[in-house]
C-alpha cells in the first residue's frame, strides 16, 4: 500500500521509519518531508496547511491509498475532513475532534463538564475582566492563549508584574496572534510531567510507553521554552497504579466526553499528565503524536504501526494486540545555535559513523549543493535504546559527539530527570 505522511519533522522521520518496518507499505510520499525523510520517501512540495490543495494533489495521485497528518496545524484546519469528503482513507482526526488541541478554552470546559481532574482555571475573553482576575489570582499563576502557538503560548508568571506583562502580550499585542483571542487563567501545580500518547478509534483506548519531554533550552530545565530539547521513556514514577488511575479519571472519560459531544476522536491522543499531591491531572492534550515523544516512542513498538493505524480508520483497534520492546530509549535533540530565539541556517552537518542501531531522525535539514545543512531551529534527535536509561542514554551521548555543526548546541541532562521519584 503507498502512503502519504504529511509534516517535516523529527515525529514524521520516526513515523516513517516505523511505517517503513511494515510489509505491506510500498511507496512512501512524505509533504513536505526533510532531508533524512528524502531518504526513505518521495518529498512533495505541497504547502500541507493548504487544505484544498492537499485534497487535490491525493486526488490526482491514485496509487496513494492513505494518508497519515501528523502535525496539529493541518488536523485543526480540517485536513482529514477534507480528504474523507474526497472518499480517501485517513489516519489523524477531524477538525471537531482536533479541538480538543486546538482550543484551550474548550479541553478545559470538556474536562470541567465530565469531571476530568486538571487544574482549576478561568476562561476571558476581554482583556479589562481578565487583568482584574490575575490581578487577584494566587501566584504563580499560569496564562495560555487559547489557540495553537507552537507550545510556546503558556506563561507561568511569578509576580503581579509578570502576569499583567503576560495578558498584554498575548490579549493586547497578540504576540500569538489569533490564538490570543481568549486566555484560559490557570491554578500553578507542581510535580513531575509525563507525556502519555494513545491510540484510540473512539471505542477503545490503548496507552503507548510512557515518556517525558525537557522544554527548556538549557541544563536544569532553565532558559526559554522550545519545541522540545530532548524525550525519554518510560517515565521512571509511572507504574502500574498510575497507569490504572489514569485509564480509569482521565483516559475512559475523555473517550466517552469527546463521544457525548458528537466529536469522537480517532487518531493518536496525547495526554500531558501532571503527578499532583491530589492525584494525575491532565495539563494539555494534543490531538496527535508528540514531538520529540515519538523518536522514543515508536522505536520501541513491536507490532506493525500500518497494522494500528488502519485498525483505528477502521474502528476496530480492540481486535489488535499492541506489543512493546522492554527496556529505555532516549532522544537527544541537536539545535541551531541561538534557538529558540534567533538562529542562522543553512551551516554544514557532518555525521561521523554513528552505531548502527541508532535512529537519527532529522527536523530541520535540508541539501544544499549536494551537502547536508541546518534548515530550522531544531536540526536532528539522536535516538538510543538500551536495557536501562543510564545505558540508553550513554549510547545517544556517545553518538551525539559524533555530530557537529557551526553553532550546535543540546542539553546535557536528557534522561536522567525523576529518577528518585518513587515508581507507583
Ligand atoms: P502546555 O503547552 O500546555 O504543555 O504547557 C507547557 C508547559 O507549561 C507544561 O509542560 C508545564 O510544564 C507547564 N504548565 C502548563 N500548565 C501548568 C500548570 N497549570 N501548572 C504548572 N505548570 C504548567
Ligand atoms: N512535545 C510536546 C508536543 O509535541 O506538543
Amino acid at each position: 500500500m503507498n502512503v502519504l505522511v504529511i509534516g517535516n519533522g523529527g515525529r514524521e522521520h520516526a513515523i516513517i521509519r516505523a511505517l517503513k518496518k511494515s510489509p505491506r507499505v510500498g511507496k512512501i510520499y512524505a509533504m513536505k518531508g526533510n532531508a533524512g525523510i528524502g531518504e526513505l520517501a518521495e518529498l512533495v512540495d505541497v504547502d500541507y496547511c493548504d487544505v484544498k490543495a492537499v485534497g487535490d494533489w491525493v486526488d490526482a495521485h491514485k496509487d496513494v491509498e492513505y494518508t497519515v497528518i501528523a502535525p496539529d496545524d493541518p488536523l485543526a484546519l480540517g485536513l482529514a475532513d477534507e480528504l474523507e469528503s474526497r472518499g480517501h482513507r485517513v489516519f489523524g482526526p477531524d477538525k471537531k475532534a482536533a479541538a480538543i488541541e486546538s482550543s484551550k478554552a474548550f479541553a478545559k470546559e470538556l474536562m470541567k463538564k465530565y469531571g476530568i481532574p486538571t487544574a482549576k482555571y478561568e476562561i476571558f475573553d476581554r482583556y479589562e475582566q481578565a487583568l482584574e482576575y490575575v490581578r487577584s489570582a494566587p501566584l504563580p499563576v499560569v496564562l495560555k492563549a487559547d489557540g495553537l502557538a507552537l507550545g510556546k503560548g503558556v506563561l507561568i508568571c511569578s509576580t503581579e508584574a509578570e502576569a499583567e506583562e503576560g495578558l498584554k502580550e498575548i490579549m493586547l499585542d497578540r504576540k500569538f496572534g489569533a490564538a490570543g483571542n481568549k486566555v484560559v487563567v490557570e491554578e500553578f501545580l507542581e510535580g513531575p510531567e509525563v507525556s502519555v500518547l494513545a491510540f484510540t478509534d473512539g471505542k477503545t483506548i490503548v496507552p503507548m510507553v510512557t515518556s517525558c519531554d525537557h522544554k527548556r533550552a538549557f541544563d536544569g530545565d532553565k532558559g526559554l521554552n522550545t519545541g522540545g530539547m530532548g524525550t525519554f521513556s518510560p517515565a521512571p514514577f509511572y507504574g502500574e497504579k498510575c497507569a490504572d488511575e489514569v485509564m480509569k479519571k482521565i483516559m475512559l472519560p475523555t473517550m466517552a466526553a469527546m463521544n457525548a459531544e458528537g466529536r469522537t476522536f480517532k487518531g493518536v491522543l496525547y495526554f500531558g499528565l501532571m503527578k499532583t499531591k491530589d492525584g494525575m491531572k491532565v495539563i494539555e492534550y494534543n490531538s496527535r503524536f508528540g514531538d520529540p515523544e515519538t523518536q522514543v516512542v515508536l522505536p520501541m513498538l513491536k507490532t506493525d504501526l500500518l497494522d494500528i493505524f488502519e485498525a483505528v480508520t477502521d474502528e476496530r483497534l480492540a481486535d489488535i494486540r499492541i506489543e512493546w520492546e522492554e527496556g529505555a530509549c532516549v532522544c537527544v535533540v541537536l539545535a541551531s545555535g541561538g534557538y529558540p530565539v534567533k538562529y542562522e541556517k543553512g551551516k554544514v552537518i557532518e555525521i561521523g559513523a554513528l552505531d548502527p542501531d541508532v535512529f537519527l531522525y532529522h527536523a530541520g535539514t535540508a541539501v544544499k549543493d549536494g551537502k547536508l545543512v541546518t534548515a530550522g531551529g531544531r536540526v536532528l534527535g539522536v535516538s538510543a535504546k538500551g536495557a536501562t536509561a543510564e545505558e540508553a542514554r550513554e549510547k545517544a551521548y556517545e553518538n551525539v559527539r559524533k555530530i557537529s555543526f557551526d553553532g550546535m548546541h543540546y542539553r546535557t541532562d536528557i534522561g536522567i530527570k525523576y529518577r528518585d521519584i518513587p515508581r507507583e
